[in-house]
Order: C-alpha cells, then structure tokens, then sequence
C-alpha cells in the first residue's frame, strides 16, 4: 500500500484474521498499523495485493456489497470523527439509525453503552464541549453499539488513564465473547491480555 504517489508504507503483508479472533497490533510510531486497519476497514485501497473482507475480494466489490460490509464493521478512529453537531447520544445511534432500528427499540441499549462507558450524565453534550478521553468513549460506544462483526479499534485507550483504559479493554473482549472479531492497535503493551493474539508491525511489515 501507498498513500497517492509516496513510498509503499505497507508491504509483504500476511495476515489472516479468524473469526473469533481478538488481537493487538503493535510497532513503532509510522509503522503502519493505522494504515493496515483502514485498509481492513476499506477507508484505503491496496496498490497490489489481496484484501478480502468476510470471504469477499474487496477489490472488485460493488458499490452495494461495500456499504453492506462497511454496516459489519464497527470503527474506532485515532482522531474519533464524532459529528460535533450532533449530541452524545445521536452519535452513539447513528449505526443503529443507519441499519434502520427505530429509536424506540434502541435508546435505552444506547443510555446504558453510555452508562457503562462513564458517560450516562453527558447524553446531550456536543463531542466539541467534551475532553479528550470523553470523546474517545463516546467513539468506542457508537463503535460497538449495533455489535459489529468486526471491531477495528486504533488507539482507543490512548486518551484515558489506565483503570478506564482496562475498563475499555475489558468492554471489547466481553464483545469479543459474544462473537465479534477484535483488532486493536496500540503502543500500551500493558492492556494486552496474555491469550490475546499479538501481531507487531515494524517498517511496514509485519514480523
Ligand atoms: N494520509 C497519508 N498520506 C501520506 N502518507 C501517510 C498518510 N498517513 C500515513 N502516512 C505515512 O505512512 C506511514 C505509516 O503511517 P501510519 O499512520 O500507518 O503509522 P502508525 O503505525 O499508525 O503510527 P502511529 O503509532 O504514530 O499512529 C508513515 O510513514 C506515515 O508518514
Ligand atoms: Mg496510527
């Protein structure tokens, strides 16, 4: 993979992840974990090679088929991307409003990921009045909230102090429990539990 006409960030690359899988990936700063997850999240396309999303070549996907596996996948950003224009809550609906629940049938599972992410007294706060770490649970909420067949998660701990940290880390493998694929990027090598699978990347490559 290469971003434009720039140097190839990611290369040699083989790696399958199982369903049922919870792994960490971790290297150096640059290395290219963020960049591998978007191309596992289809936000990046590979220059060569073979990505296929759920037993499906992402390459030669029609528009439709795309969207549909992009519902699948529940996305933790490194710059979180709330809609500052719209409250906490709406944003932590926002999946459930796009698979078509109807808000009677989802606002109370949405209050309680808010409650269990610390956020149960800011439901109606805009993401611009929030602090670091706030935002960066309210990103994780809406990530896991219509229960993703894979969550891909970028640096989600790395706004909050270590026991919401492991708060956050217990929250994915309870996802992962009831059958969500886990991948997490991370520097914090502490959060990594010992069954957990670790992949490191290092120069664009996995070792
Ligand atoms: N949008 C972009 N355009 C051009 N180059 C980019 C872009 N994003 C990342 N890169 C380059 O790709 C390489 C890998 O970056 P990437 O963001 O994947 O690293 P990372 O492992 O996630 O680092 P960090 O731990 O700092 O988040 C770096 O050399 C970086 O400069
Ligand atoms: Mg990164």
């Amino acid at each position: 993979m290469r971003y434009g006409e720039g140097p190839e960030v990611l290369h040699d690359i083989d790696l399958t992840l199982a369903q049922g899988d919870f792994a960490f990936l971790t290297g150096p700063s640059g290395a290219g974990k963020s960049s591998l997850l978007k191309l596992m999240y289809l936000r990046e396309q590979a220059s060569r090679g073979l990505i296929s999303l759920f037993g499906q070549d992402t390459a030669v996907l029609p528009d439709a088929n795309r969207a549909l596996i992009r519902r699948r996948i529940g996305v933790v950003l490194q710059d979180f991307a709330l809609i500052d224009h719209l409250s906490v809550f709406e944003n932590v609906a926002l999946p459930l409003r796009i698979h078509g629940v109807r808000r009677a049938s989802y606002a109370e599972d949405v209050v309680e990921i808010l409650r269990w992410v610390g956020l149960g007294d800011r439901l109606n706060s805009l993401p611009p009045t929030l602090s670091g770490g706030e935002k960066q649970r309210v990103a994780i909420a809406r990530a896991v909230i219509a229960k993703p067949d894979l969550l891909i998660a970028d640096e989600p701990t790395g706004n909050v102090d270590p026991e919401m940290g492991a708060r956050l880390i217990r929250l994915f493998a309870e996802m992962n429990r009831i059958g969500t694929t886990v991948l997490i990027a991370t520097h914090d090598l502490d959060l990594i539990p010992a069954s957990a699978r670790h992949l490191i990347i290092q120069d664009g490559s996995l070792s």
